[in-house]
């Protein structure tokens, strides 16, 4: 009789604890995400999301522009940027495939580009000249074609 008592004690903890353990992971899965830096985009859905559908500049104030870019295999969109010199340009960049990168050599602009999520940069372009825009992490055969180039005039 015994026995039985701390059997049926035995499974009552069990399932208590399992209980503990499902609300646990269910309350970490409806969390918001960390970063107040990163929206998510459905991948599948990138190109057809406002602004990517149309990825390119957008002015946001004096010589102040927000840049909307999709890294995809193999290249950028927009293929080819010009603003004037002294211009402070926000990245804003996603991709609808794999892991790309985002780095304009000889400045400090290099991030990771994920799939579905947008990633911030901002850089004040003061030299002018033809800055490359490359992607700087293996995402296949055309890896080494994906550049994209900003001219600052
Ligand atoms: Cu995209 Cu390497």
């Amino acid at each position: 009789r015994l026995e039985k008592m701390w059997l049926t004690f035995g499974l009552v903890m069990l399932g208590v604890f399992l209980l503990v353990l499902g609300i646990g992971t269910f309350a970490r899965g409806m969390a918001p995400p960390t970063s107040e830096h990163h929206h998510s985009i459905d991948p599948e859905k990138v190109m057809e999301t406002p602004p990517f559908d149309k990825p390119g500049l957008e002015k946001i104030g004096d010589n102040e522009y927000n840049a909307y870019m999709v890294a995809l295999a193999f290249g950028f969109n927009p293929e080819k940027m010009e603003v004037p010199a002294g211009a402070t340009i926000h990245f804003q960049v996603t991709s609808p495939d794999v892991v790309h990168g985002f780095q304009i050599p000889g400045t400090n602009v290099n991030m990771m580009v994920v799939p579905g999520q947008v990633n911030h940069l901002s850089y004040t372009f003061k030299k002018p000249g033809e800055y490359l825009i490359i992607c700087n992490e293996y995402c296949g055969v055309g890896h080494q074609f994906m550049a994209t180039t900003i001219i600052v005039k």
